[in-house]
């Protein structure tokens, strides 16, 4: 499906439901599980973790799901459609090309694979299979985000003059990758819903720094522009002893601030021209009112399990709409090549670093050379 602003509602069931088995029993696994069980369009089958006794705790805290130790044993015992890949960003290529091999649509966080040539080869199994390859970006189906959307697509902030991110917290543990690879694809799926044309940066340039001595950067700063010229600037840590993913965009009539921390007000609208940056508390935009959702105030579910809610629902809407003929658009390919250009720039000591479109050409027709498997809101 396409992620039509106010289309919050989950469409009804068709006779058959989809059956899903989810893969990593993580937090991030545990997610997407309550989600599938949710909603009505799927059935939770199976979930999978090398960790059998982290699946096992999970399984039976979902009611009575099956779990396996590895996804081929999975694939053996259980007839499903889908898989939806919640393991380390290591594991998510073999795991999905797995799944992909035997029939089935996947689903997983984004980036997709830990190198766009990983990515590439998903796509191409997924397109050779006539399946759904769908890259999980949550944040894009919360009606802040597509609040800001709607301001910038209206004009509303009026030029853009610069922007901010943050996205940090605590983990020690995560030395698989480092901090640019861990945790910028998550900002970087935001500011591509958001920002005008996408992210779509011509160069950009890395800093970081390991000041544990854990072998990858732990703290990193991003640096590119936009096509106006504003500044972008992303700040990534996992030493922080604070979790936050803030994204702040000034414009020359109006400043929005994100912020994912909080479930109530999560969008905060400023306008720069008051001495003191007062917080407006009348949208001065009628884009500000809509899109209101029960759920924004504070009370229900979270923001961040509906907005994963969400997520299954168009997974499932994208696997029986397939063959409908609607376009899909490529922003996979567009995360991958940016993180690929900040690792060469971070290993040139923050020499700018353009980025390479799949084909080799520099920024520019990546939309139209990304395979048609793979779909994503447009
Ligand atoms: N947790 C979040 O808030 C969040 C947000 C955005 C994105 N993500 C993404 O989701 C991924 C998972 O996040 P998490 O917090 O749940 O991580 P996690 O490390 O706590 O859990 C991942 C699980 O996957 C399992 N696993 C590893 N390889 C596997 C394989 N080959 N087959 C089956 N299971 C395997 C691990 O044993 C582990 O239990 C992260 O790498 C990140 O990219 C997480």
């Amino acid at each position: 499906m396409n992620a039509v602003p106010g289309d919050f509602g989950f469409h009804s069931a068709p006779a058959t439901k989809l059956a899903i088995a989810v893969i990593g029993a993580g937090p991030r696994g545990a997610g997407l599980a309550r989600a599938f069980q949710v909603c009505p369009d799927w059935e939770l089958a199976a979930i999978c973790d090398v960790d059998v006794n982290r699946a096992s705790i999970m399984g039976k805290q979902l009611g009575t799901v099956p779990c396996f130790e590895t996804i081929d044993e999975l694939l053996d015992c259980v007839e499903v459609d889908a898989a939806a890949i919640a393991t380390p960003l290591g594991a998510r290529h073999g795991t999905a090309m797995t799944a992909l091999r035997a029939g089935k649509h996947v689903l997983a966080d984004e980036p997709l694979a830990d190198s766009l040539s990983h990515a590439q080869e998903m796509a191409a199994e997924a397109r050779m299979g006539s399946l759904v390859l769908m890259a999980g970006r949550p944040h894009s189906y919360e009606p802040s985000i597509q609040k800001i959307q709607k301001l910038i697509d209206a004009g509303s902030l009026g030029d853009i003059m610069f922007v901010e991110a943050l996205l940090s917290e605590t983990n020690l543990l995560n030395t698989e990758r480092d901090v640019f690879w861990d945790l910028a694809p998550r900002s970087f799926a935001v500011m591509d819903e958001v920002l005008p044309g996408g992210l779509a940066p011509l160069d950009v340039s890395a800093f970081g720094g390991d000041p544990l001595g854990t072998g990858r950067d732990c703290v990193g700063h991003i640096y590119f522009r936009l096509p106006n010229d504003a500044p972008v600037h992303l700040h990534v840590n996992r030493l922080s002893r604070s979790k936050c993913h803030q994204l702040l965009i000034a414009g020359t009539r109006l400043t929005v601030v994100w912020d994912a921390g909080v479930q109530k007000e999560r969008l905060r609208v400023y306008d720069p021209s008051s001495p003191a940056l007062q917080k407006l508390s009348t949208p001065p935009v009628p884009e500000l009112n809509l899109l209101q959702l029960p759920g924004e105030d504070g009370t229900g579910p979270s923001v961040e399990q509906q907005t994963m809610e969400r997520m299954a629902d168009a997974f499932s809407r994208n696997i029986r709409r397939q063959n409908d003929g609607h376009s899909p658009n490529s922003p996979t390919s567009r995360i991958l090549a940016v993180l690929e250009a900040v690792s060469r720039s971070r290993s040139l000591d923050g020499q700018v670093s353009g980025v390479v479109s799949p084909l080799g050409d520099t920024h520019g027709g990546l939309a139209d050379d990304w395979p048609q498997s793979v779909l994503w809101p447009t």
